[in-house]
């Protein structure tokens, strides 16, 4: 524990910043000592965080873990992990997820809550977000194909079935059937048989009855009880359907309101905020990109970073740092502080780059476009800043980081106007400066 984490407040939230894949996980698995419970708010399996935790029997070695689905701060046996209400579901790879826990011998009974009003995600959404995709042909979004983008669509059209809807497993199957029937009629035959998919729920809703609660209910009563909270945000915040980069975003608020409608807690009870913003940028999918490397360098970076996705193995685009950007996400979720991670993969490139803004036509930008034509059409104001060769994994201790990196830092800092409380330097948790 360090002064940093101890000064944090007792709602704590943590959202990506970028296009997803900033180092949410690692964060969260680093500070989640502190907390009581960890939340996932929003998103479902598009989502993949990664954690390395030393190898019990190896302590030399890292295992390395990817949770879709679980909070990533299940490693701290303290801790309680909720799926919030805002989540899509899908019960099998919670499952799997549980049982890879269990045979490395972590115990997660009594320890994992669902949110009774969670929509369960079903293999068709994943053969219609395949079905989707392919009618979009050159326009396609490059999802996850996890059936995200459909299992929200019910949502919202209201055809939806939620987690509550199990304990009756009748009344579930008949929803289940009639969604079916309807998708048939929409986009022909698909071939998906209900019975196999149907038996496997109806095992599963067994197991996962006593793990069903009322999870906006159960968490502010946790707030009342002076219990510390942390909130796992998922994707990030040019990901975002309302503000981000649409229509090649995902199909929820992966910024700071998805937290509150993906949690039932109040905005008013949210304490510090903080944004992971990786040192650079990368991007999966397709979708702009303004600060996108074609060269080696970009490469070079994707190879250094180790950057392919760590839900689909997609090699993930590579770009300078936007601050642009950066400035933009921290105003709309009003980040309190930045965790910057991955500097350590910067080291050794001698001139380094941000983007400071955006011009269109001549003019200067002084909002982020909406529209995506401008988007792909700016020209970027860029300043350099010069690089340093220094192996940098090492460092604990701000001071101790060559001057050009701390240069860097700062200069990141005042192009979004956040602090830049912490700083990854390594996948490990310990390879971590905090300020
Ligand atoms: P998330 O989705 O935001 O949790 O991020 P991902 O797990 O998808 O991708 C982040 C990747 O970067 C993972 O492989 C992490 O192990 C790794 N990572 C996180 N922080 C650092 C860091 O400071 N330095 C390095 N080199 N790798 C990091
Ligand atoms: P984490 O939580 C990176 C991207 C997909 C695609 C778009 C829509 O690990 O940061 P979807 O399957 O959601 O309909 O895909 O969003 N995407 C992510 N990219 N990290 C993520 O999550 C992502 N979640 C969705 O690649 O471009
Ligand atoms: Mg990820």
């Amino acid at each position: 524990m360090n002064t940093y984490t101890q000064s944090l407040g007792q709602v704590v939230t943590v959202l990506g910043s970028q296009w997803g894949d900033e180092g949410k996980g690692k964060l969260i698995d680093v500070i989640s000592e502190q907390y009581e419970i960890i939340a996932r708010a929003a998103g479902g399996a598009n989502a993949g965080h990664t954690i390395y935790i030393k190898d019990p029997q190896n302590p030399s070695e890292q295992l390395k873990f990817i949770f879709h689905l679980i909070p990533s701060g299940i490693f701290n046996e303290n801790t309680t992990c909720v799926i919030g209400n805002g989540v899509v579901l899908e019960l099998p790879t919670l499952m799997e997820e549980i049982d890879l826990l269990n045979d490395h011998g972590v115990k997660t009974e009594g320890r994992i809550f669902i949110s009774d009003r969670t929509h369960l995600l079903f293999k068709y959404h994943r053969i219609i977000d395949g079905i989707q995709e392919e009618m979009k042909g050159e326009k396609k979004v490059g999802t996850t194909k996890r059936g995200i983008g459909p299992c929200y669509t019910d949502k919202i059209r209201r055809n939806g079935i939620r987690v509550h809807d199990l304990l009756n497993f009748e009344v579930f199957e008949k929803k289940y059937r009639a969604n079916l029937e309807m998708f048939k009629h929409m986009y022909s035959d698909f071939g998906h048989g209900a019975d196999t998919e149907l038996a496997e729920l109806k095992e599963i809703a067994e197991r996962i009855r006593p793990m069903i609660i009322e999870s906006s209910h159960f968490l502010n009563k946790a707030i009342e009880d002076g219990k510390k909270i942390l909130i796992e945000g998922a994707n990030g915040a040019m990901l975002d359907i309302d503000h981000g980069t649409y229509p090649f975003v995902t199909s929820s608020n992966s910024t700071v309101a998805g937290v509150i409608s993906g949690t039932g807690i109040a905005a008013t009870k949210l304490n510090n905020v903080i944004g992971i913003m990786k040192a650079y940028t990368t991007r999966v999918g397709a979708g702009p990109f303004p600060t996108e490397l074609f060269d080696g360098l970009g490469k070079q970076i994707q190879e250094t970073g180790g950057e392919y996705g760590a839900t689909t193995g997609r090699p993930r685009r590579c770009g300078w740092f936007d601050a642009f950007v950066g400035k933009y996400s921290t105003t709309i979720n009003g980040f309190t502080e930045v965790n910057l991670t991955k500097l350590d993969v910067l080291s050794g490139i001698p001139t380094l780059q941000i983007a400071t803004g955006y011009k269109y036509m001549d003019e200067q930008l002084d909002s982020f476009p909406s529209s995506l034509e401008i988007l792909e059409n700016v020209d970027i104001d860029y300043i350099e800043m010069p690089g340093w060769t220094e192996d940098i994994s090492g460092v604990r201790n701000y001071d101790d980081l060559p001057e050009a990196a701390r240069k860097y830092v700062e200069k990141i800092e005042e192009l979004i106007g956040c602090r830049v409380a912490s700083i990854g330097v390594g996948v490990a948790r310990e390879d971590m400066i905090f300020r």
